[in-house]
């Protein structure tokens, strides 16, 4: 079987290459993204292998169905980027689910106490040889309120870092986690409460319509002041203007950002020589309370072995049997979650 493999990375490979030729699964590394204008690129495979920045819109999944493509094999958990609904019917959709749900959470832990420590700017300082201390006075994490909003996979391996940290939880999910809330030091609220109550704020769920800029002006303003923001989940959850307004009138403290609203005209790609166009991502960055990493999270060595693995039994699962369990429901839940079984038909 052959797949056109969209937004090649060169830590993609090896993995892929490996587990591909021991399945029979052969890949075409294609740097380019998939959108409306690259998709011819695909005619000719039985598949496409895409990424969180590949565009599976409506037009693109027409064509795609045109050429007699069969599988949209995404490398990547959230599927906001693939028009589930249209797909109905003409393309199965795989993901894969959990790769390393510690990458994720352990890096939003990265991102806080490099925020919270100032590490990003001692470490600038200590290259010029500038030990001065002079305001890189930091605050304990223990002891302090941490809001997680979606308490799945990652967010529940964060809350229980923050827990080995001392921390109090505030959880908000619109399927909140029977074991979770069992668990002592965490406490499931309302959104408005977790908003108001949380020192630090850190996004797990994922991006739909009614989740898209859950973080906008309205809950800026009933966060506490200064209140550190954490988005290692998908940059529309939070309304960049929005943000980048709370950080001027100082409501809010810092924030660390794997994701940005905008993300796919400058991500993955090495922009240091072009002209930043996007001036709300470079006032973002410009600021000395703002980190910004560029959609990192998933990667280690671990998460990048389980994303190959997964995808390719994916395929495999797919091909010989028709069914798969990582396979997307049209409704946008997982073959698991479909009623009536049949996520295709
Ligand atoms: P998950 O599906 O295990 O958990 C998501 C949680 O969010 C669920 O408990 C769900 O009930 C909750 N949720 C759904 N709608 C909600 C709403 N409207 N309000 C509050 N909670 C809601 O997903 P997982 O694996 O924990 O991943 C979370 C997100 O992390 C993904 O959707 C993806 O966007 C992001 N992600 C980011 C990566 C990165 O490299 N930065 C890598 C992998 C995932």
């Amino acid at each position: 079987m052959k797949f056109a493999f969209f937004d090649t990375k060169p830590y993609d490979k090896p993995h892929f290459e490996r587990y591909g030729q021991e399945n029979g699964v052969t890949f075409k590394f294609f740097e380019t993204k998939l959108n409306e204008d690259t998709v011819k690129l695909a005619h000719g495979f039985h598949g496409v292998c895409v990424f969180v920045n590949d565009t599976v819109n409506a037009a693109v999944i027409d064509r795609l169905h045109e050429f007699g493509v069969k599988i949209v094999a995404l490398r990547c958990a959230g599927f906001n980027n693939v028009d589930m609904k249209h797909a109905f019917g003409k393309i199965h959709v795989v993901r894969v689910p959990a790769y390393s749900p510690y990458a994720v959470a352990e890096h939003a832990m990265a991102l806080l106490l490099a925020s919270t420590r100032k590490i990003h700017k001692a470490f600038n300082r200590s290259k010029e040889f500038n030990f001065s201390l002079a305001g890189l006075t930091g605050f304990d994490l223990y002891g302090k309120t941490v809001g997680v909003i979606g308490t799945g996979k990652i967010g529940r391996i964060f809350v229980n870092i923050c827990l080995g940290f001392g921390m109090k939880v505030l959880a908000y999910d619109k399927f909140p986690s029977k074991e979770l809330e069992s668990t002592a030091g965490v406490k499931y609220v309302e959104l408005d409460e977790l908003l108001a109550g949380s020192d630090i704020i850190s996004l797990h769920c994922p991006l739909t319509e009614e989740t898209q800029h859950l973080i906008g002006k309205e809950a800026i303003e009933k966060c506490k002041k200064g209140v550190v923001l954490i988005n290692t989940s998908r940059g529309a959850l939070v309304d960049s203007e929005a943000l980048l307004a709370g950080i001027k009138s100082r409501q809010i403290g810092a924030a660390c950002l794997d994701v940005y609203e905008e993300e796919s005209d400058w991500f993955f790609e090495d922009n240091s020589a072009n002209i930043m166009e996007d001036d709300t991502l470079a006032r973002l960055i410009s600021m000395p309370n703002v980190i910004v990493t560029s959609h990192q999270a998933f990667l280690t060595e671990e998460a990048l072995e389980n994303i190959a693995e997964t995808t390719v039994n994916n395929i495999i699962s797919l091909s010989k049997t028709g069914q798969c369990p990582n396979e997307l429901c049209y409704r946008g839940g997982t073959a698991e979650d479909c009623k009536d079984g049949k996520c295709f038909a």
